[in-house]
Parts: structure tokens; sequence; C-alpha cells
């Protein structure tokens, strides 16, 4: 099994969502043997789109959540709201939120435990700003994400993803090298072998790339051994790239 997971970010109505939706469940479900499709809609359309995902094989997921349970937090919407909704995974770190909302390490670090409280599943998101790199810090910058977003957790019967998304590939339509994936998949498990010398890596950790993947390049990210899935950004917002995504997924775990 693979991930395939589509981020639309603030992108559709809960009308155009529902749309979607129902073209989605009519060109992937021969696919879902093979590909753990997850739809993060943004939240007005969760509960329409959790409606029609009922029972089909689609996970559902939220963008964001805030890191208490309930309270005086005007805006905000906490993790177990978002399970009354069967949302079962909910990205936290995205760079969109780290660079315009100012989300810090700590605060990500927060919602990380509120996430694992309500016994949800986070997609972390690490990944490099173009200066960043330049300055050769990628790595660094990578691995200190995901020692402060694991702070003070135990990862105990615990499925945490982890997405690298390399902040100035995001929406360039232009991937990184399949090589360079891989690298930072390395350096994110040696992170976590570091932290939890007794994880089983291969069962309670998936670790996907994100970054402009498309139908054209799907498939390098999704043959490689070391990648677990993808997580897709502006080609999950067309109902045919997004089925072919599937369908070559599917087709390549089956050679
Ligand atoms: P993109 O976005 O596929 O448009 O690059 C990916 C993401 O932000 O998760």
């Amino acid at each position: 099994m693979k991930y395939l997971i589509a981020n639309w970010k603030m992108n559709l109505t809960a009308a155009d969502s529902e749309e979607y939706v129902k073209l989605i469940l009519k060109n992937i479900l021969p696919y879902l043997s093979r590909v753990s499709a997850v739809i993060c809609p943004s939240f007005p359309s969760l509960a329409i789109i959790s409606e029609l995902l009922s029972g089909s094989g689609i996970a559902l997921g939220a963008q964001n959540c805030f890191w208490e349970e309930k309270g005086s937090f005007t805006g905000e919407v906490s993790p177990l709201m978002l399970k009354e909704f069967n949302v079962d995974y909910i990205i936290i770190g995205h760079s969109e939120r780290r660079q315009q909302l100012h989300e810090t390490d700590e605060m990500i670090n927060k919602k990380m435990q509120a996430v694992f409280r309500a016994g949800l599943t986070p997609i972390l998101c690490v990944g490099e700003t173009f200066s960043e790199r330049q300055l050769g810090r990628k790595d660094f910058v990578i691995a200190g994400q995901v020692e402060s977003a694991l702070k003070n957790i135990q990862l105990v019967n615990k499925k945490l993803l982890i997405a690298y998304e390399p902040v100035w590939v995001i929406g360039s339509g232009q991937a990184v090298k399949i090589e360079e994936a891989e690298h930072a998949v390395r350096v994110i498990k040696q992170v976590l072998i570091d932290l939890y010398p007794n994880l089983d890596l291969k069962k309670d950790v998936e670790i996907l790339y994100g970054g402009s993947v498309d139908s054209k390049n799907i498939n390098y990210f999704t043959s490689s051994p070391l990648l677990d899935g993808v997580l897709v950004g502006s080609a999950s917002l067309d109902v045919d790239e997004f089925s072919q995504m599937a369908k070559i997924i599917f087709e390549n775990l089956a050679k």
C-alpha cells in the first residue's frame, strides 16, 4: 500500500468539494486495494465529505487543528471536533502555516500531542526553505523540525506520517529529484531511530514526499521502496489527475 493524500488547501467550497468527491468516488474505487487515499478538504466541507466517503475506503483528513480540546479559543477547531466527522488524519505544520501564520515548532509540538491524545494520526510536514537550502542547512532543518515536533511524545501504539515537503518546491510545478527525497527520508529515519530506539519504523511510521507531485512524476516517488506515498496539493484539485495518480500507484505496486 502507498498513501495518496490530497491537500485541497483553501481552494474548494463545500459545493465544489461535494462535486469533486462524487467524481473521485466514481474513478478511484478500483485502486483502493493498493492505494491508501486520504482527502483533506477545508473545515466547512468536512460534514458533507464525511458523509460521502463513509464506507468507501477513502479516508478523511483535516488541514489543521488547535491544541486544546475545548474552551475560549475563538476561531479554533479541536481534534475532538474533527473526530466527530470521522476525520482520521490531520495535517500538522504545513509550511504555509509555518510561514504565513507564524506557527512555531512549539505550537506544532502541542498540536501533535493533541492529535495523538484524540487518537488520530498526524501528517507532520517538514522541509527547508530555499535560503536554508542555499546555506547548506537542509538536513539540519529537517532533523530539527522532526525532533521538536515530537518533543515529549511517546510513540507507543501510535501511527505517525511525516511528509518531506521542500518549501521552495511546493506549488512550483517542479518536484525535487527522487534521490533528494530519498536522502530526506534517511535523515528523518535517523532522527526517529535516535529518539525512539525501540520504534518499529516499518509498522509505525510512514514517510511521504510532497511538493509538485503530479501524474507525470508520481511514478518516481511511489516506486521508491523508501517512500510510503505522496502528499499532493495542486494536482489533487484536478479529478482526472488525481484518479490517474491512483491508477499509476496501483499499477506500479502490481509489478
Ligand atoms: P503542491 O502542494 O503539490 O501544489 O506542490 C503540496 C503541499 O503543499 O502539500
